[in-house]
């Protein structure tokens, strides 16, 4: 089987790509600019340009494509015209290059930005969609032409609502990244200013759940599951908690809290908690990782990467 993948070079399809080629699949990963370094497989492709992808998707003809590219929600208010290109245009371009194409599967990654302020918490999958950034409003978008896509032309398409994911690789302009800032600046300088309040609550998620999510909706049997797109959660701590988790792994840190007001704003508009028992029950999903677990193993990768760092490209391979 061939899988395709956009958005290979951010947080999220940098580690589905290794996943999956662990896994044994041919991958071709892609995105608008291919990195220094990477493999003879990495293809250029700017998904708001339909030609680009229609050549492509005709020379590769891969089984299944992973739509990952995106602006994320903090950098999409800088631009939502953008946004929009990439996002909504984006994801029209490969639903309708795919079918054109005849690729069997579509899976997509949405988000907790696809809710707005007032839904119940925790956030059950059916739950009004009002969301209040761009990002959020073509997430939505891509989820509803998604599901059109299939009982229109029994395209396969299926993905999850990622909380904020967390690991140890830069992000690209998230509104969640406080979270992981705490790790990476905490480790790094020993010292993170967190553009939330404390008390701000959202739903989160170490990385490798969220890659084994993508990989195992990707896989699910077609006839147990019951929807397109799956909530899926993790834990929900505040920020002061995670605060704390990093303090009590590392010896000297300090966390302080300096709340921006687009950003906080964002985050007071998303779910506290999601409910995910229809992932539960349709595909079996479950996370491995609680706050603390995520603490102790991202915390020592970081501190692996420093010390890798600080040797230098030399010394760290030996
Ligand atoms: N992590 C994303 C963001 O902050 C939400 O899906 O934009």
């Amino acid at each position: 089987m061939k899988t395709l993948v956009t958005g290979a070079g951010g947080q999220v399809g940098a580690e589905l790509v290794r996943k999956l080629r662990q896994r044994g699949e041919t991958v071709v990963p892609t995105d608008r600019v291919v990195p220094e370094g990477a493999d003879e497989n990495y293809r250029a492709l700017d998904v708001t340009n339909r030609g680009e992808l229609d050549e492509l998707l005709a020379q590769e003809q891969p089984d299944v494509v992973y739509h990952l590219a995106a602006v994320l929600s903090a950098r999409g208010e800088e631009n939502p015209q953008a946004t929009y290109e990439v996002n909504q245009t984006g994801t029209y371009n490969v639903l309708e290059a795919c079918r054109q194409a005849g690729v069997r599967r579509v899976v997509f990654t949405s988000s907790i930005a696809v809710f707005g302020p007032r839904v119940p918490d925790p956030t059950p999958d059916d739950a009004p969609l009002s969301p209040t950034t761009m990002y959020g409003v073509t997430k939505v978008a891509g989820e509803l032409l998604g599901a059109y896509y299939e009982h229109r032309y029994g395209l396969d398409f299926r993905g999850v609502r990622f909380p904020g994911l967390i690991s140890a690789a830069e992000p690209g302009g998230g509104t969640s990244d406080y979270a992981l800032y705490m790790y990476v600046e905490g480790v790094r300088r020993g010292a993170y200013e967190a553009f939330c309040r404390p008390e701000t609550r959202i739903p989160l998620m170490y990385m490798p759940d969220g890659i084994r999510a993508l990989v195992e909706i990707g896989q699910a049997p077609k006839s147990r599951l019951t929807r397109c797109v799956y909530n899926i959660a993790a834990f929900s701590p505040t920020a002061a908690d995670i605060a704390q988790s990093v303090e009590r792994a590392l010896s000297r840190v300090s966390i302080a809290f300096s709340p921006d007001p687009h950003r906080q704003a964002i985050l007071d508009s998303w779910p506290r908690a999601l409910d995910d028992a229809p992932a539960r029950r349709d595909w079996d999903w479950a996370p491995a990782y609680d706050l603390e677990a995520m603490t102790e193993e991202l915390v020592s990768e970081l501190r692996a990467r420093e010390g890798d760092e600080r040797r230098g490209p030399r010394e760290a391979g030996g």
